[in-house]
């Protein structure tokens, strides 16, 4: 039998750490009366909406500005003492007290990075102390579908030292039938590749960006990135097994003062980008496109979402934010949105955000952030919400323990593990 008291928060605690970046960011830990631990490593943008929760940094010299001692210091003084005796499990009144606690819209009394690392530690810790997965803790029962990884393999935008001006052109493997399967032919599609890139544009092109795909020297049209993923997957023999997709992260292209967009080095203006994107997706198996326009922008997205007819990705337009994700349902803005727990600032926000877009009928790809860590919250967020898609990037150790993890949950899932494949949206 377990203690009565096994799920009594004793201490909330946060420490610096390093991201993939070697950038600080914060883990939490939080224990329970009886010895329970769980630590959540928090995520950072560089890519960033402006309405995402806000990420607490020191300034200062001390790591150039970018410490996250105050944050910590929130966690240890303000946070720890509010969350005592709590029970671990009731994460959404955990939430609700960190959002009151803070008590601003963007959270940046207290930090956003410091509430989503005390709220995905509770989460955790909770977990621990029930002896079951985190996935398996979130989802329930039903928690059973392993997700399309949405691979980044060649690297653009704020990413990557590259002179292309998206953020990633992927490779999608809706057509295998296991998670285990979409990995291995995913990587092969790198490798290959990797071997077509250093023939046409020499060996510096296989150095890669922070999400580990190719960062091509010398590549500047987002469309010979694409003839280059698709060169691959044909000699592979792999056409029916991949989709392609690109997330343009336009916000980061668009020049407010002249209302236009910089691409390959000139100007587009939002018609000539739409007609663009027309002639991609009717020239390239292209089905998936994150923010093909700046974040403010719902009516070009409205606009493309009808007439294009293939997934289209609010990340900066939504920034896991319910009112903004409220607003694009009302104008049709998308057909899917990019979820991001920091993005929100807590898991109760995110899962209330996955919520209305399932019942929307828009699809949910779980996703990391530019900076992250080996913690594998995230892998386990993707199967608990059975969302169909991750994103995180493709090689790089931080996001291949993601893809591990993922493995050892179809693994432990044995036959009841089931590949989102073409069903992802
Ligand atoms: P970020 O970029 O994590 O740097 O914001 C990722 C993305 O835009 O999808
Ligand atoms: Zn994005």
């Amino acid at each position: 039998m377990l203690k009565v008291n096994s799920f009594k928060i004793r201490d909330v605690k946060a420490r610096e750490i390093l991201d993939c970046r070697g950038e600080p960011t914060l883990q939490v830990e939080v224990i329970t009366e009886n010895g329970v631990i769980g630590t959540a490593d928090v995520p950072s943008g560089r890519s960033r909406s402006s309405y995402e929760a806000f990420e607490l940094r020191d300034g200062g010299g001390r790591y150039r500005g970018k410490g996250v001692l105050k944050a910590v210091k929130n966690v240890n003084e303000i946070i720890a003492p509010a969350l005592r005796g709590r029970d671990v499990r009731k994460q959404r009144e955990i939430d609700m007290l960190l959002i009151e606690l803070d008590g601003t819209e963007n959270k940046s009394r207290l930090g956003g990075n410091a509430i989503v690392g005390v709220s995905l530690a509770v989460a955790k810790t909770a977990a621990n102390a029930l002896g079951i997965p985190l996935y398996r803790y979130i989802g329930g029962v039903n928690a059973h579908v392993l997700p399309v990884p949405i691979l980044d393999l060649i690297e653009g935008g704020k990413l990557a030292a590259s002179g292309l001006d998206f953020q990633e052109h992927q490779a999608i493997p809706i057509g295998a039938k296991s998670f285990s399967e979409a990995i291995r032919i995913g990587l092969e599609v790198y490798y290959e590749l990797g071997a077509i890139l250093e023939n046409r544009y020499g060996k510096f092109s296989l150095n890669v960006g922070v999400e580990g795909g190719y960062a091509p020297h010398g590549m500047r049209d987002p469309r010979e990135a694409l003839e280059a993923i698709l060169k691959a997957i044909e000699e592979l023999g792999y056409q029916d097994k991949f989709v392609l997709g690109l997330d343009c992260a336009a916000t980061h292209l668009y020049d407010k003062k002249s209302g236009k967009y910089n691409l390959m080095g000139r100007e587009f203006t939002r018609e000539e980008l739409i007609d663009f994107y027309e002639d991609l997706v009717s020239t390239y198996p292209v089905k998936s496109i994150e923010d093909p326009l700046e974040e403010n922008d719902f009516e070009g997205f409205a606009q493309l979402t009808r007439e294009l007819n293939i997934q289209i990705i609010g990340d900066d337009l939504f920034a896991t934010n319910i009112k903004r994700l409220r607003m694009g349902i009302e104008m049709r803005a998308a057909n899917a949105i990019l979820l991001k727990v920091n993005q929100a600032g807590t898991l109760t926000e995110t899962l209330d955000v996955a919520d209305l877009a399932f019942r929307s009928g828009y699809a949910v790809i779980v996703s990391e952030r530019s900076g992250q860590t080996a913690d594998t919250w995230l892998a386990d967020l993707a199967v608990a919400l059975n969302a169909g898609q991750i994103k995180t990037g493709v090689t790089r150790g931080e996001r291949t323990a993601q893809y591990n993890r993922l493995l050892i949950i179809e693994e432990e899932l044995g036959p009841t593990a089931k590949y989102a494949g073409r069903n992802y949206y």
